[in-house]
């Protein structure tokens, strides 16, 4: 039987948490938010798995404290939640929707009477709707419109957050939702693709600079990290490659530590980059106080001469796969962090911000024997160890999910959650995986 016991192995003072987002769980029906792209994407046949939206998602605005307490009895001893930017402020700026501040405002306080430590991010792609028909993420104005969200968010909260990430997982807002069109907007095109790639990073820059306004020092951003391999070892795949890391990868990193961007990539998007971009890559690498790293699989990297554009796909090798098709090859995450540290900052606390997997998990007897996501945890828990045993600076890990929610484009056909919601009366049913966490955090 696979068990949590590694989690007796971390150092006290590591942090164990459970993470979510917004527009996945909140259920953006209540409490009089304004619309999300998200609600406008899923309304287009084709975009989400059985035309499904976030509009009651888990319900989470009505049941926030049975779910905080979920997170507590389990013995975890931080959260990590999102704001929703449309909840907060249904035309993106102007007046604030007060029924949408409160929320947050009591989730905050449930939290910390709890015990529970504060991990905010100010972007968990809930894009306010009305925006888009200024162009969304491509447009400049947007940066500034985050910016002053953000500050809303200081005023108000900064005193009780524990730590504030500005944006969740870049290469998704920009690469996956405006050239592979996979999520909101579902654009298809590398002008937008591109742009926004650049784009995002300035709202990043800009969100920091108001952070470090406020005096604030607990301040980073969530990268999603995808470990990539060539498919075979002829020169052209080793290329495509480290083409594909670079996009994946070290675009950002690039940016973020060093304030360049890496070359090939750079090479390719070089016509469809915005004006004097150079400019604003001094901002982008403005110093952070930790980075989060999110971790689900690898890719391998194969030719494919129909892909024009980039001239490759990423496919599976013979791994194991989630039910999300993703393989699993929990090494991945140490390499990808050893990588990290090494190269970049040797000082900077490093989070997993996210790690976790789908199956399909159904009810027997009243119970779910999720076994296969017990061994996925422990299998990249004993990864973190050995990142602990070279003093990589790791501080924390957070299991995605707290709840089966609403999974993008997926809609709620993939659980992810440690707890199981049932969709049709919303109940919530820990799953086995929770129990074993419970069992050795508490
Ligand atoms: C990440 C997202 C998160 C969730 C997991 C499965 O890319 O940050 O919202 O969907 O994947």
């Amino acid at each position: 039987m696979p068990d949590l016991k590694i989690i007796k192995e971390f150092p006290d003072n590591f942090t164990f948490g459970v993470a979510t987002s917004s527009y996945q769980i909140e259920g953006n029906s209540f409490g009089n938010s304004g619309l999300s792209h998200w609600d406008h994407f899923s309304k287009i046949k084709g975009n989400v798995y059985n035309n499904e939206s976030g509009k009651i998602a888990c319900a989470h605005l009505p049941n926030y404290k049975e779910d905080i307490k979920l997170i507590a009895e389990a013995g975890f001893s931080a959260y990590r939640f999102s704001f929703s930017w449309p909840r907060i402020l249904p035309d993106g700026k102007g007046s604030i929707n007060k029924e949408g501040i409160s929320f947050y405002d009591r989730l905050i306080d449930e939290l910390l009477e709890n015990n529970l430590k504060t991990f905010s991010t100010l972007y968990h792609w809930d894009l306010p709707e009305i925006f888009m028909s200024k162009g969304g993420w491509k447009n400049r104005d947007t940066t500034k419109w985050f910016a002053d969200f953000t500050d809303i968010i200081m005023r108000k909260f900064s005193d009780r957050l524990n730590s504030i990430a500005t944006i969740n997982e870049p290469w998704c807002v920009s690469w996956l939702s405006h050239y592979l069109g996979e999520h909101a907007p579902g654009e298809r095109s590398i002008e937008s693709g591109v742009k926004t790639m650049h784009m995002i990073l300035v709202a990043h820059a800009e969100a920091m600079q108001v952070i470090r306004s406020h005096n604030y020092n607990n301040a980073g951003i969530v990268l999603n990290k995808q470990f990539v391999q060539p498919f075979d070892d002829i020169p052209e795949t080793l290329k495509v490659t480290n083409l594909a890391d670079e996009i994946h990868n070290l675009w950002f990193d690039e940016a973020i530590f060093n304030g360049v961007y890496p070359s090939q990539t750079l090479d390719l998007f070089s016509q469809y980059m915005p004006n004097n971009y150079e400019k604003d890559l001094v901002k982008i690498s403005q110093p952070l106080d930790w980075v989060g790293i999110n971790y689900y699989t690898r890719s391998l990297i194969k030719i494919d001469p129909t892909e024009s554009f980039l001239g490759y796909k990423s496919v599976n090798g013979d791994l194991d796969v989630t039910d999300m098709g993703w393989e699993v090859f929990p090494k991945g995450l140490r390499f990808l962090i050893e990588r990290f540290h090494n190269k970049y900052s040797k000082k900077i606390p490093i989070y997993v911000t996210e790690n976790g997997m789908a199956s399909n998990d159904v009810i027997q007897d009243g119970k779910i024997k999720d076994f296969k996501r017990i061994k996925f945890y422990s299998d990249h828990l004993i990864e973190c160890i050995k990142l602990l045993e070279k003093d990589i600076p790791l501080k924390g890990y957070f299991a995605w999910s707290l709840l089966d929610n609403f999974e993008w484009a997926y809609g709620y056909s993939k659980r992810f959650g440690i707890v199981y919601v049932d969709f049709n009366n919303l109940k919530r049913i820990p799953k086995l995986s929770w129990k074993e966490f419970r069992k050795h955090l508490k």
